[in-house]
């Protein structure tokens, strides 16, 4: 398939594997890419910008298709060392960086100067506007249903992806509840480009994560998220579980005071407990809606030509089926 996103980044299939923490690393990355999608590899997750560097030479080692970079700017205090991400990101030859989170604007010189693709990830029409202003080549247009940070005006992809197409020039790709050949047609329908994946690339063979991650999300249904830490404008899509359940009762108590403070234990340095360690109960993370449309643990590439083949069927035959002779 040929569309503007398979165009910029040098792809087969418009098909992209967002930036997950203690997700996003070589192995996932390099079988997305493998198979013709975009296998992106998240930047803070490795811990340090050496590291970062160590895993995009690996990921090297695994393939030579283009691959990118995720970097997450957070909104914290302590900020990572950015620029040396960046630079590790430069060195390491990578072209294609995604970055979400704050307005990647005071970094966009030294990543456009290095020759990067730079794709925003964003969760409204205004900020997808934005990134196209300050010189984004690309936006992943993150809907209400997406898993991690969906951001403050709960707009579904129904809606939202329509108004992005409206409004923009540069290429989108659809993010949030997309999992298969229909999610990739209905996106295209709806003015995409293309679709970004998070939930359904974590239940697959080659993402190194704990088994009960992927049993999970194979048990979950689309009723099993919740959304935790709305009163902080932080919002987070996550997985059920009885520390999320501690954390809305917190929240419901404390109301417009809560501070992070009151919940920290529940929603920070989950991670290695949940994707290394298995402990599904550890705390919050991050999980889409998709997970009801999710029913198995493919290879990479069976995930990715199922898609193919899926979409393609939908467009010749059932779609072209619905025309008046
Ligand atoms: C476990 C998990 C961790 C994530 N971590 C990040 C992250 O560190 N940075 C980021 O930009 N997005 C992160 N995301 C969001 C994904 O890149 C993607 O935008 C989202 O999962 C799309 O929605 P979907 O899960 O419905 O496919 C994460 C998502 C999940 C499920």
């Amino acid at each position: 398939m040929k569309t503007r996103i398979t165009e910029l980044f040098g792809i087969e299939h418009p098909i992209i594997q967002g930036g997950m923490h203690y997700v996003g690393f070589a192995e996932l990355a390099a079988a997305v890419s493998n198979a013709g999608g975009l296998g992106i590899i998240t930047a803070l997750t490795q811990g340090t910008p050496e590291k970062l560097a160590a895993e995009i030479a690996k990921c090297r080692e695994m393939t030579d298709k283009p691959i990118g970079v995720n970097i997450t700017f957070l909104p914290s205090f302590a900020a990572p060392p950015y620029p040396e991400y960046i630079d590790a990101i430069i060195q390491g030859g990578v072209k294609i960086v995604e970055t979400a989170g704050r307005n990647p604007e005071q970094y966009m010189p030294v990543l456009k100067g290095a020759g990067i693709k730079v794709i925003h990830k964003c969760t409204s029409v205004r900020h997808s506007l934005k990134a196209q202003s300050i010189g984004c080549d690309a936006v992943s247009v993150d809907g209400f249903e997406c898993g991690g940070h969906p951001g403050e005006d709960d707009i579904p992809n129904m809606i939202l992806l329509p108004r992005a197409a409206e409004e923009l020039k540069i290429p989108f790709v659809a993010s949030g509840g997309m999992a298969d050949g229909r999610s990739l047609v209905a996106a295209l329908a709806l003015g995409a480009d293309g679709m970004n994946m998070g939930t359904r690339f974590i239940a697959t063979k080659e993402a190194p994560v704990h088994d009960n991650v992927k049993a999970a999300i194979v048990a979950a249904s689309e009723l099993d998220t919740r959304l935790v830490m709305r009163g902080l404008r932080n919002t987070e899509r996550v997985m059920n579980n009885p520390a999320v359940e501690r954390v809305l009762e917190i929240e419901k108590e404390k109301g417009a005071d809560i501070v992070i403070d009151d919940i920290m234990e529940l929603v920070a340095g989950v991670y290695p407990k949940v994707m290394i360690d298995g402990d599904m109960d550890a705390g919050a993370w991050s999980c889409g809606m998709v997970a009801g449309l999710i029913n198995d643990t493919p290879t990479c590439k069976e995930l990715i030509d199922r898609i193919m083949i899926e979409a393609d069927q939908l467009i010749s035959e059932r779609l072209a089926g619905f025309r008046a002779a």
